[in-house]
């Protein structure tokens, strides 16, 4: 019997079983707003078996932004914004839907992927950025402005505030964006932060503002709401973040309640040394998994159904996140229910659809 396809809990949140969508950040919001492609992409995404989908990278104030086509949860405007996605998805999918805040830091205001990735400058639409210490990323980023202790104190309430549009906007849960050289993974590493007060130097000082962000967050949602966490297991670089120092933070926040770690890796600097290939960073999520209590999420070149399997059925994560292969294929799930003998929910539009043979997929 498939593991992948089996029921889990995270906190009090059931879901389906263990296929996760990760967030995948669409560069396609106007002022921090959904728009169309939107609904046609998560409404597409909601039909493809996960039991999970997060929602993209979605900044809890405007100089959050990754870029100026990011997704916001700053006011009552982009709340109502995205209820309304959330209500049009929730009309034909039963899917839990989580959504991961984020603050970009040094890595905010760039252009879109898509258009010569590069720096936008305040006078063409972006915004200075700021980061732990004035440490830019590289030439073709924004030199960031090192944040105040008032400073920092203002983000960590965007955060809870953030997540109280979230929660009124009725998404299941919440993902801390903790991870890929944004704003709390660059205060994490003592290669882009540098700072000499209690938010900088010591690992407890460099872990401080990722607890307080958990923190307020927890604070301010209902019991009922799962707040997770994804995390760069490791920066990839010599003296940068590791495993051994994400191995303390994980073991704090899973004491304090939090409800998942998602354990990715990089993204922190061009020093980086990734040795890319299937399963490269499964064996980060599990040496946490080994260590923590609550649920752990695989992710990173896991593209097979069988592979998925494998690392569920031999406890190696408790879940699995397929990112780009949910893009090219958009029904993964079936097909990697299929391939492993077993069910997901599909649409009653569409339980006609499946190919001479294949018998009983659908519940
Ligand atoms: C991403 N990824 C990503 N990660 C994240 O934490 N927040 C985000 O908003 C995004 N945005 C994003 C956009 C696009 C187009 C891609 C392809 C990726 C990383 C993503 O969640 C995942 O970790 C990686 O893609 C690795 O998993 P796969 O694609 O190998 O299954």
């Amino acid at each position: 019997m498939s593991q992948l396809f089996t029921p889990i809990k995270i906190g009090r949140q059931s879901l389906d079983n263990r296929l996760v969508i990760p967030p995948m950040c669409q560069y396609s919001a106007k002022d921090g707003l959904p728009t169309d492609w939107h609904l046609m992409h998560y409404g597409s995404l909601s039909h493809s078996g996960a039991g999970l989908m997060i929602m993209e990278a979605t900044a809890i104030c405007p100089a959050g932004r990754l870029s100026p086509f990011d997704l916001g949860l700053w006011s009552d405007d982009h709340q109502l914004a995205m209820k309304k996605l959330l209500d049009s998805i929730r009309q034909y999918s039963p899917m839990p839907i989580a959504v991961q805040l984020v603050h970009a830091g040094r890595k905010a205001s760039m252009s879109q992927p898509w258009q010569n990735f590069h720096y936008v400058k305040p006078a063409d639409g972006g915004w200075q950025t700021v980061a732990p210490s004035a440490i830019p990323v590289n030439d073709n980023y924004g030199t960031p402005v090192a944040l105040s202790k008032n400073e920092i104190q203002a983000i960590i309430t965007q955060f809870a505030q953030s997540a109280i549009y979230a929660d009124k906007a009725g998404f299941d849960m919440i993902e801390i964006h903790a991870a890929h050289g944004y704003l709390l993974h660059q205060f994490l590493s003592p290669i882009a932060n540098q700072r000499t007060d209690e938010y900088g130097d010591s690992l407890e000082n460099r872990i401080r503002i990722v607890i307080e962000v958990y923190q307020a967050i927890r604070a301010v949602l209902p019991t009922h709401k799962a707040v997770g966490i994804r995390i760069s297991a490791t920066d990839w670089i010599e003296h940068g973040w590791d495993l051994s120092q994400s191995l303390v933070l994980c073991q704090k926040l899973a004491a304090l309640g939090c409800s998942y770690i998602h354990v990715s890796s990089g993204g922190l600097s061009d020093a980086q040394q990734i040795p890319v290939g299937p399963n490269y960073q499964v064996n980060f999520a599990q040496a946490i998994k080994s260590h923590i209590d609550i649920p752990v999420i695989a992710v990173g070149l896991i593209t097979e159904a069988i592979q998925a399997e494998a690392i569920v059925s031999t406890g190696q994560a408790d879940m699995v996140a397929v990112g780009r292969g949910m893009l090219y294929n958009p029904h993964w799930g079936w097909q990697a229910a299929e391939t492993l003998q077993a069910q997901v929910i599909a649409p009653p539009q569409y339980l006609c659809s499946t190919p001479h043979g294949v018998k009983n997929l659908f519940k």
